[in-house]
């Protein structure tokens, strides 16, 4: 008998898809660098399903029907081209290498460009849901060539999390869509992290809370259209105490937050597209704050001082304020997260879906949220929406919020509590909302001290001011 389906690199996430596509009937290959991992995945989970290991990597692609979809979970960057380097001499035209790790979509398109020349396909695919999600069902983002997803997409469906019988799968687009897409997930996750983080800590420093208490308030939130994954565990997290200490987790807990790099990809991409993903970029920015251990003893050694003034109490219901600020912010975060997915789309021809994005993102990875189901009713009633925040759902639910989204971004201004996800989602609201912007002063700075020229709002053409001159005359540029 041979397998559907290989996977090299047993680690956790490796040896957790393995084991999902062996529980769903499907024989599969295993394989890693080091043999014991594959005997211990053999001698532990066996009895789940029909595993077919090998010690060798000629064995592993041996032990594979035709055509071969080897599955890689290793490391993303050398690690990986390493494993590529390894099989793709063993395979024949027509196999396809399957990278389920999270690789750079520049990564992505180079290594498919080249593996398609000499006759491969290779799927780059974003896998998002932890290891429980792996194990259980995670949402899946392949890219990749339709032809792969042909005979691939039906056993990554199989093994991917539902929602009413329906599969978080969907073949995203060609060469690095499924990777860009993925980032862009993880950039969107830093936001909802970030936003809740902020709600937490007015909660305890304005509104005087117990992170217990404060568990609670998320437990809450969660049943209404906050409902989330991220929620849920939040509430887990801060209800937890510290069993040496007895003191809430939270607190002793270092409070420099650490990333792998994906939300920062994702805003070098949206810098390159031209896409202001200001609610990812200051989530990525606020945990490089929290990491500048040395910037921060010296502004405490320097005793960098905060409001004169003692703040007075919020004037509203704090707690409502915050849930509609976070609510609002996250629409935010959301609109430009789906923004630069169809940017990218357009700049590389890949026709990604977005509504089918919001599709799988509705279980399995880690932003599930109930209200991935309003982005895609959103997309369904208009696949071509400028941005979610003129759908009718977002800009009642944003013009509801924004009273209270004021006053929160207010308090947390005048108690000085950092709320850069707050204030630049609304920001970047009152930018979109406005009638003009400020930045006709900008091309006029830019005119008079480089001549860069600009545009009138009253007829076509190019012009400068001849600013250095006595009478300042405007010419066609
Ligand atoms: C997922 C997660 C996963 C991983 C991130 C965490 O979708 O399952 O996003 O990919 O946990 O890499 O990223 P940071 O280490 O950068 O926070």
């Amino acid at each position: 008998e041979k397998a559907q389906i290989g996977v090299t690199g047993l680690a956790v996430m490796g040896r957790n898809l393995a084991r999902n596509f062996a529980r769903h009937g499907h024989t599969v290959a295993v394989h890693n660098r080091s043999y014991n991992r594959t005997k211990e995945l053999v001698e532990e989970f066996g009895n789940e399903g029909t595993f077919i290991p090998s010690e060798s990597a000629e064995d592993f692609v041996a032990s594979l029907e035709r055509p071969r979809r080897v599955v890689i979970m290793v490391k993303a960057g050398a690690p990986t081209d390493a494993v590529i380097d390894e099989f793709a001499p063993l395979l024949e035209e027509g196999d396809m290498l399957i990278d389920a790790g999270n690789a750079h979509y520049l990564d992505t398109r180079r290594r498919e460009a080249a593996l398609r020349e000499r006759g491969l396909h290779f799927v780059g695919t974003g896998v998002s849901g932890g290891e429980e999600g792996a194990l259980h069902g995670p949402s899946i983002m392949p890219g990749g060539s339709p032809e792969s997803y042909e005979a691939l997409g039906p056993l990554l469906e199989d093994i991917s999390a539902k929602v009413d019988g329906e599969p978080c799968c969907v073949h995203v687009g060609p060469d690095g869509a499924g990777h860009f897409v993925k980032m862009v997930h993880n950039g969107i996750e830093y936001a909802d992290m970030q936003l809740i983080a902020e709600a937490y800590d007015l909660l305890r420093q304005v509104g005087g809370h117990t992170p217990s208490e404060i568990a609670d308030v998320f437990r809450g939130w969660n049943e209404g259209r906050l409902g989330s994954y991220l929620i849920e565990i939040t509430a887990e997290v801060l209800k937890q105490n510290d069993a040496e200490s007895g003191q809430p987790f939270v607190d002793i807990v270092l409070d420099q937050a650490e990333q792998k790099g994906t939300g920062r990809w994702t805003v070098q991409a949206a810098l390159d597209l031209g896409v202001p993903v200001s609610g990812i970029a200051e989530s990525v920015f606020a945990r490089a704050l929290s990491g500048g251990a040395d910037v921060r003893k010296a502004a405490a050694d320097a005793g960098l001082p905060g409001p004169s003034a003692t703040a007075g109490a919020h004037e509203g219901d704090l707690q409502a304020d915050v849930e509609q600020a976070l609510f609002a912010s996250k629409i935010v975060a959301y609109a430009q997260g789906f923004q630069q997915i169809q940017a990218a789309s357009k700049e590389y021809g890949w026709s990604i879906d977005p509504g089918a994005m919001a599709k799988i993102w509705r279980a399995g990875c880690i932003i599930r949220a109930k209200f991935l189901d309003f982005i895609k009713q959103a997309y369904d009633k208009s696949p071509e929406l400028t941005t979610l925040l003129v759908d009718q759902y977002f800009l009642d639910a944003v013009s509801g919020a924004q009273d209270a989204w004021r006053r929160v971004v207010v308090t947390a201004a005048q108690h000085g509590i950092p709320a850069p996800g707050f204030a630049s989602a609304l920001a970047y609201f009152d930018g979109l909302r406005a009638a003009r912007l400020p930045a006709a002063l900008i091309q006029g700075q830019r005119d008079f001290f480089g001549a860069h020229t600009y545009r009138r709002v009253d007829k076509e053409g190019a012009f400068h001011t001849l600013w250095a001159t006595d009478d300042r005359k405007e010419i066609d540029a």
